[in-house]
């Protein structure tokens, strides 16, 4: 006997039919084999059951009175493990029909009392087919929309527009039985005048279209949710002002049916919105990246500028050529002998760098001037720390060093400028630079005075020390420069920034 496993997906029907007299077995069988239905028979209740558990069937004729089980018992049975087959009962006689109740408890879709003709019982099978067209187109329907929600994710992910295409041609060629998939887009990226077009397909047996054939087509798609010529389904894609863009045509194996075009319309909406999302978001991502260009342009031509105010500065003195680099090295190096972190020592470092940056809005004849300063002029020059930390906030990198640029000429009494912070109340970036920039003004000759020996302006970092300057800084410090090392490695790392009567032998 055969078996029909595959009658969900096709158009014929099956029917297992079981009766415990096989003449009436095979009479029903004969009957329905001729509309085109499948028909097994089955004799025996308890295989009869077996069979439904094993097989697929759509409908089970049986008879009520049959031993050694009767019809309701077995369709009890089955209704424990397939809720899904139609079932129409078989009685000698009205009579002899379960009650309503137990009809309706087990599911049972009709019941027939036997005669020689079955015009009536084929009416009661035609309904059961109805019904069961039904229940699959809405199983179709609700099978197709799961799976586009399915690849929704992948289709809405954004990453690329290569990436979204795969997956629309991906997801359209499982939604439905199709030979292939073509999707046609406008080229937005492309700069020729005239409309460009390009396509992904999947699959076999496409054929392509010239640019002129797609805009006719696209011209069609207008105002229309979908396009059915032949086996093809047309679908526009559209954009945000709903006029078609492109379109993705399926070829099906059979002529599509109603429920299968609902399905791709619904999908063809989908794929309209991530496409247009996806070439938003390209857009904006270009103009990120055109806006963090220029963004980076204008950072580097402020970075130079900053750059050459700060060697501006140091050339107006000749004397002091050379100062921020040195004030650089000696800082770093006092945050490193200090045990401080690499975060805490960069910062040293470059705002050891441009520490005088703002000495540039000082007018050469004050900053330069020889003689004793006026307060107006003596005003002018204390102002630089703060004006230097103006010029740098512009750019976020120099955010982090701008407390010790305003601050390195603070005093640790309280005395200084530009705030008066006393204390641990100046950061200690700026405590630091103040003792480079200290040492090496006392050691570099300035216009005014000639510089200090090294024994010297060691001891006037001591006789500072608790007053302008930090004293465990200083002792840092002096340490340091007492390791004829650290002279060494000072030639080495900034050659031609040296001064010259620093002896570091005088330990
Ligand atoms: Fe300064």
């Amino acid at each position: 006997m055969r078996l029909h496993k595959q009658t969900t997906e096709g158009n014929a029907f099956s029917i297992l039919t079981l009766d415990d007299d096989p003449i009436m077995t095979s009479t029903i069988q004969s009957y329905f084999q001729r509309s085109g239905y499948l028909v097994d028979v089955e004799n025996d209740p308890s295989r009869a059951i077996d069979r439904i558990r094993q097989g697929n069937y759509d409908i089970l004729l049986l008879d009520f009175l049959m031993t050694p089980m009767c019809g309701d018992q077995v369709v009890e049975q089955v209704r424990q493990f397939n809720q899904d087959i139609f079932i129409i009962l078989l009685t000698g006689h009205k009579s002899m029909v379960p009650p309503i109740k137990t009809i309706r408890a087990l599911d049972i879709q009709g019941y027939y009392e036997k005669s020689d003709r079955f015009d009536q019982l084929e009416l009661l099978v035609e309904s059961c087919v109805k019904s069961i067209r039904q229940m699959r187109t809405v199983k179709r329907y609700k099978d197709g929309l799961s799976a586009i929600m399915d690849s929704l994710p992948q289709i809405y992910d954004l990453e690329s527009m290569d990436h979204v295409t795969d997956s629309i041609l991906r997801t359209a060629s499982s939604l439905l039985p199709c030979t292939s998939v073509v999707l046609t887009l406008d080229d937005t990226s492309s700069d020729a005048p005239q409309r460009h077009f390009y396509s992904r397909a999947t699959g076999e047996g496409f054929s392509t279209m010239d640019a002129q054939q797609v805009q006719l087509l696209l011209d069609s798609l207008v105002g229309r949710s979908s396009l059915v010529q032949d086996k093809d389904v047309i679908l526009p894609v559209l954009d945000n002002d709903q006029c078609p863009t492109g379109f993705l045509s399926i070829r099906l194996q059979e002529a599509p049916k109603y429920d299968q075009i609902q399905l791709m319309e619904v999908f063809a909406r989908q794929i309209s919105s991530a496409l247009n999302n996806t070439h938003l978001h390209t857009l904006l991502q270009e103009k990120n990246h055109q806006l963090d260009q220029a963004y980076s342009q204008l950072k580097n031509s402020y970075l130079e500028m900053i750059s050459t105010m700060r060697r501006v500065v140091d050339a107006k003195d000749t004397y002091t050529r050379g100062h921020s680099d040195r004030v650089s090295y000696y800082a770093e190096h006092i945050a490193l002998s200090l045990g401080h972190d690499p975060q805490f020592c960069e910062r040293v470092r470059l705002a050891g760098l441009f520490h005088d940056v703002g000495k540039l809005s000082i007018p050469d004849e004050v900053l330069l001037k020889p003689g004793k300063l006026t307060e107006e002029e003596y005003e002018l020059i204390r102002r630089h720390p703060a004006n230097g930390a103006e010029l740098l906030s512009v750019i976020s990198q120099f955010r982090p060093i701008l407390p010790a640029v305003r601050s390195h000429h603070e005093r640790i009494d309280g005395r200084g400028y530009p705030d008066g912070l006393a204390g641990d109340n100046i950061p200690e970036e700026a405590r630091i630079i103040a003792v480079a920039d200290t040492f090496d003004a006392m050691t570099s000759e300035r216009q005014y005075r000639k510089s200090l020996e090294f024994q010297a302006a060691m001891a006037e970092l001591e006789r500072c020390k608790g007053t302008q300057l930090d004293p465990r800084i200083v002792e840092a410090f002096q340490a340091m420069v007492r390791q004829p090392q650290f002279w060494a490695k000072l030639k080495e790392d900034l050659p031609g920034c040296t001064t010259s009567q620093l002896n570091p032998t005088l330990g």
